[in-house]
């Protein structure tokens, strides 16, 4: 920058400018050491920003990504963290280097505590109204606009052609989002017109029965007769007239493929022993985990597969998509939080969590990872109270939450690989001085810095030897300025 004035006064006004910043500023040396902070980072922690100098940034920024930036040399941009006052800032962090070694570093943060809020919020209003708006349900679908488009733009046709509603077919694995498919074909069907508001969805899992018989007499229904001790019993195929017939697992059904064509060729169901046939009027969605291709025969494979719509497995989706799942599950556990009990929820993940989440190989999909996410949850709220009912609840969703499988998958470091843990870092600003009177009595007794750390640390003082020695140095230099001035 060229000199407006001379040196010392051009340093005066870039302190006075980082200091009506509305940014916050700090910086560090190797050691994690703050040597400056502006005005609104010491406001931001209720501080005199000339009192936080010489102390370590994660006494008042525990979760500071300058730390990261002196692990990895590397600069750090965080969207959003959440420190221990409950502040959210955006970060952006950038190491310092002299000679190609690494000295320390900065980092510029804004408080968007509020902005989030409000976004938090609107975000919750979005998804309350795409939970209950019929006209919407596709795009509660996460993926409708990415790796499921195809298959959504396909289920529509399906229905919503002009040549009237087909059958289809689903199939996907396990927990990728048939039965959801389905229900929501069915919701659009009804939005539209195809099918009337009062018509039915009626949902069979062909797999649930212990023989083809018996699943066979619930879909087609039977006569009275038709074996030892039958009654007359109406199928579900004319339970489902006007309406949907879900087939799920359909491959079960394949003694009764023959049956199955006539009704959907015919459109007349005859129960089994019967001879009547029944005029029914139904859109048959079948859907099954296999191929169902190797399992039908060719005539009614064809008929149904016009409209074959295929789900892919989660290992398959992007990770935004991962992202925007872990998201809607979230919103989901704090909206019912909020209409059973009237309790403000707020889940925070641990970055390393929430990766740990994403990344994690979930072999039932989808379904898997709801309740992974679920049970993380269950575990990091309390349980209900009375005291709870109608108040605001902040909870972090931490490693220690995470059910086991997915930790050991990952060999994750532990918690105490973090260069302070919060509580440690609340203890130790609480006692500082009497820490500090701690290290000077044990520097007096000649240990060194390792040593006192390893003291202070049976003491449950998490601090590092090059803290310690820090510390030690700069009271050595008060020390020896105090002597000077007298
Ligand atoms: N694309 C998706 N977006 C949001 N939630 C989904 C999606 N796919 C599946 N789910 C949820 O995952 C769970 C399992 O889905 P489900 O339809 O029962 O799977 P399947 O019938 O294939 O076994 C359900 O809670 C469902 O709501
Ligand atoms: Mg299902």
């Amino acid at each position: 920058m060229p000199e407006l004035i001379n040196g010392e006064e051009n340093n005066k006004i870039i302190f006075e400018l980082l200091d009506n910043l509305r940014e916050g500023v700090n910086v560090v040396n190797a050691e994690g050491m703050l040597t400056y902070s502006n005005n609104l980072s010491g406001e931001y922690v209720n501080c005199l920003s000339k009192d936080m100098i010489g102390h370590h940034i994660s006494e008042f920024y525990p979760q500071a990504a300058l730390i990261n930036v002196l692990k990895t040399g590397k600069q750090v941009h965080f969207d959003k963290v959440r420190h221990n006052n409950g502040k959210i800032y955006k970060v952006h962090a950038y190491p310092i280097f002299s000679k190609f070694s690494l000295i320390g570093g900065y980092a510029i943060f804004t408080d968007i505590t509020e902005v989030t809020r409000l976004n938090d919020r609107l975000e919750e209003l979005e998804l309350r109204n795409s939970i209950g708006k019929a006209e919407d349900i596709f795009t509660s679908i996460v993926g409708w606009n990415g790796s499921i488009k195809d298959t959504i733009a396909k289920a529509k046709k399906s229905i919503g052609s002009l040549g009237g509603p087909r059958h289809s077919i689903i199939t996907g694995e396990s927990g990728t989002g048939k039965t959801l498919l389905a229900r929501s074909i069915y919701e659009y069907a009804k939005e539209i017109g195809v099918i009337k508001s009062e018509a039915t969805f009626v949902e069979v899992n062909c797999a649930q029965y212990t023989n083809a018989d018996i699943a066979a007499m619930e879909v087609f229904g039977c006569n009275e007769g038709s074996y030892t001790g039958a009654k007359d019993k109406k199928g579900l195929f004319e339970m489902a007239d006007g309406g949907i017939l879900f087939l799920d697992e359909a491959h079960t059904l394949d003694n009764y493929q023959n049956l199955l064509l006539k009704v959907l060729e015919s459109g007349y169901v005859r129960r089994i022993g019967d001879i009547k046939d029944r005029k029914i009027n139904v859109i048959v969605i079948a859907a099954s985990t296999k191929n169902l291709q190797n399992v039908f025969m060719p005539e009614l494979y064809q008929r149904l597969a016009q409209y074959e719509l295929f789900l892919h497995p989660l290992r398959d989706r992007t990770c935004m998509e991962k992202q925007t799942l872990l998201n809607t599950f979230v919103k989901k556990y704090e909206v019912e939080a909020k209409e059973r009990y009237g309790i403000d929820l707020k889940i925070e993940f641990d970055e390393q969590v929430r990766s740990l989440l994403i990344n994690f190989n979930y072999p039932r999909n989808i379904r898997q990872f709801r309740d992974v996410i679920n049970s993380s949850i269950d575990s990091a709220v309390p349980l209900i109270n009375p005291n709870l009912v109608r108040t605001t609840i902040v909870t972090n969703v931490g490693i220690e939450n995470v059910p086991t499988e997915l930790k050991d998958a990952h060999d994750y470091p532990k918690q105490d690989n973090r260069v302070l843990d919060e509580i440690s870092v609340k203890e130790e600003v609480r006692d500082r001085f009497e820490v500090d009177n701690l290290i000077i009595e044990l520097a007096r007794n000649d240990y060194g810095p390792r040593k006192i750390a390893n003291i202070l640390n049976k003491k449950g003082i998490e601090l590092k030897y090059y803290q310690v020695a820090y510390k030690l140095n700069k009271m050595k230099e008060i020390k020896e300025n105090q002597i000077k001035e007298t």
